[in-house]
């Protein structure tokens, strides 16, 4: 069977998969693989933008400093030192890579928005759609490249393993379906990047868009790379609440900019919660947000911006207010109804500061990799940054030690076990269903022991059914998704089962104190090992 060589397999054309590519492409031949087209993918709609000490009055202790008390005592605090002293020089390559980031008509200094957690202005931003400003840039580059080849449509299935034990396993490469012929292709590379994004759909509402299935986490897992501190979910505190209007974001920006979370009868509750209010760190305001709309009985709280001027609204966020004026809702006279929805995976592929995994050969960056940066809940905006950061560590790691290393062994062809057409695809559709449901509504923002052992039965044997149909059938995109969304929430509910103290992103009914004694670690994943 066909064997398809590269030297870098990048699976992922966000943010982490396409920068670290573009600096790999000087070492050799690059394939990105991408799930759906190129440009699908989280870092497409990111809006609020990129956190980087940009101006003299912040300052890289300031930056510092706000990541540690947003991460809420796990943070690595050297690793978040290197995120934050390294970042202005990977902001500056995206902007000579051709990025557009908002500045002053007069004078030219770039406009810095504030959003949670941040004591200063200092995020860099297109609008209200940097993402989309970041990845045509990039893409952009990538496209006009001899050494890159994007292959749109091509899901990775799973990663192809030595026979080694799990110390010293290498990774040799992918399996992939290739959804424009249908056909399962191998691919051998010196180094596999793993940067599939994150996981939000492992929830029944989320942000994040449809690609977000965790598969290299899950595809980590198998493999049998480390894995940790996937208790800590992030939930978006605002996401637009509509019945024709899924996983519509609106930034945390607009509250750095004035706009107000009230009740639906026009109580602003935040100051009962926190002393700064609308820009507490995210964990705060989503919770505060969940425990109005359970003691009220209501679907969705408000997000308030209409006594700013219309045209003050219009040029700050131009993408959102036209979209909700699509939908019938003028945010200059009327507010915003939102709900919080699951929006970023702080844990991940247990990452080194050179972007490598436990095994060899594989390296990883992104929402996708857990770095240290993060500890038990994210700094807005510094997930791009993180992803920049990372991608160009690996980058160099490439050029300086994995470039020396032997071809790798042959991996094997794929094995096409399950030839049958299934002819059930309901099964799918109806577990898929219910997995997330179950995930939203007993392991999302507020969790207890009793909801979390309810939770890891119903996972279980979704697991095992879906164990079953994988091996009897054709794989499909939906079946791929399905058994990595099922792994993912696997990982999730065991890691919070685990974690006996609520802190961060991990609030538990049961054990409602922060216990540093005990609980200020780490949880690491590992196939066949205990959880430790
Ligand atoms: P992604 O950009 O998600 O890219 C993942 C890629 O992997 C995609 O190309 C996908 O097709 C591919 N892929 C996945 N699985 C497979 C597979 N099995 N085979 C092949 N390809 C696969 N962060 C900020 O710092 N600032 C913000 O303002 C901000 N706003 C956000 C707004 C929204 C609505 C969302 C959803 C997120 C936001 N975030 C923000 C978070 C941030 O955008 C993401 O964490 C970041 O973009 C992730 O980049 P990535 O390269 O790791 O993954
Ligand atoms: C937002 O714009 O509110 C999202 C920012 C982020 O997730 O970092």
């Amino acid at each position: 069977m066909h064997i398809n060589r590269t030297d870098f397999l990048v699976i992922g054309s966000g943010i982490a998969g396409l920068v670290y590519a573009l600096k790999v492409a000087s070492l050799g031949k690059v394939t990105v693989l991408c799930k759906s087209i190129p440009t699908e993918s989280s870092t497409r709609y990111a809006q609020g933008g990129i956190a980087s000490v940009n101006s003299p009055l912040d300052s890289f202790q300031s930056h510092i400093q706000d990541t540690l008390d947003a991460g809420a005592g796990l943070c690595h605090e050297e690793v978040v030192e290197l995120l934050v002293k390294e970042g202005p020089i990977r902001v500056q390559e995206l902007i000579d890579l051709g990025t557009n980031f908002d500045k002053e008509e007069i004078g030219g200094d770039y406009k810095l928005g504030r959003e949670g957690g941040h004591s200063v202005r200092r995020i860099l931003h297109a609008g209200d759609a940097t993402g989309a400003e970041i990845q045509r840039a990039i893409l952009a580059e990538a496209n006009s490249n001899p050494n890159i080849e994007l292959m749109a449509n091509h899901i990775a299935i799973d990663l192809i393993t030595s026979k080694h034990a799990i110390e010293n396993r290498e990774v040799l490469g992918a399996y992939v379906l290739d959804e424009n012929s249908g056909s399962v292709k191998t691919f051998s590379a010196k180094c596999t990047m793993l940067a599939t994004g994150g996981v939000g759909k492992v929830y029944l509402y989320t942000s994040n868009p449809v690609v977000a299935t965790g598969d290299g986490i899950a595809m980590a897992y198998r493999a049998g790379a480390q894995i940790a501190n996937m208790e800590f979910i992030q939930f978006h505190p605002t996401c637009l609440y509509h019945p024709q209007a899924h996983s519509f974001l609106i930034t945390e920006a607009m509250r750095g900019e004035g706009a107000v979370l009230k009740r639906r009868d026009g109580y602003a509750f935040m100051k009962e919660y926190h002393q700064k209010a609308e820009l507490a760190p995210r964990d705060i305001v989503a919770r505060a947000i969940d425990d109005q709309m359970k003691r009220f009985g209501d679907d969705f709280v408000h997000l308030d911006i209409s006594h700013k001027p219309r045209d003050f609204i219009v040029e700050h966020f131009p993408t959102i207010f036209a979209r909700l004026l699509e939908l019938g809702i003028d945010c200059s006279k009327e507010p915003i109804p939102v709900v919080p929805a699951a929006h970023y995976c702080c844990g991940g592929v247990l990452s080194d500061q050179r972007g490598r995994s436990s095994l060899h050969r594989l390296s990883t960056a992104g929402e996708t990799a857990w770095t240290g940066v993060h500890g038990a809940n994210r700094l807005a905006s510094n997930s791009l940054l993180e992803a920049l950061v990372f991608a160009h560590r690996a980058a160099v790691d490439a050029e300086e030690n994995i470039m020396n290393l032997p071809e790798p062994e042959s991996p094997e062809p794929w094995d096409n076990l399950g030839t049958g057409q299934s002819t059930e695809e309901v099964l799918v559709s109806h577990t898929w269903d219910e997995v997330r449901r179950t995930m939203w509504n007993l392991v999302g923002i507020v969790r207890s022991n009793s909801r979390l052992t309810l939770a890891q039965r119903r996972v279980t044997r979704a697991a095992e059914e879906i164990r079953d149909y994988y091996w009897r059938f054709r794989v499909t995109s939906d079946l791929i998704e399905l058994r990595n969304l099922i792994q993912v929430a696997d990982l999730i509910i065991r890691s919070a089962s685990f974690r006996k103290e609520s802190r961060g992103l991990h609030y538990t009914a049961d054990y409602p104190q922060r216990d540093d004694e005990h609980w200020k670690r780490d949880t690491i994943l590992q196939k066949d090992r205990p959880l430790s």
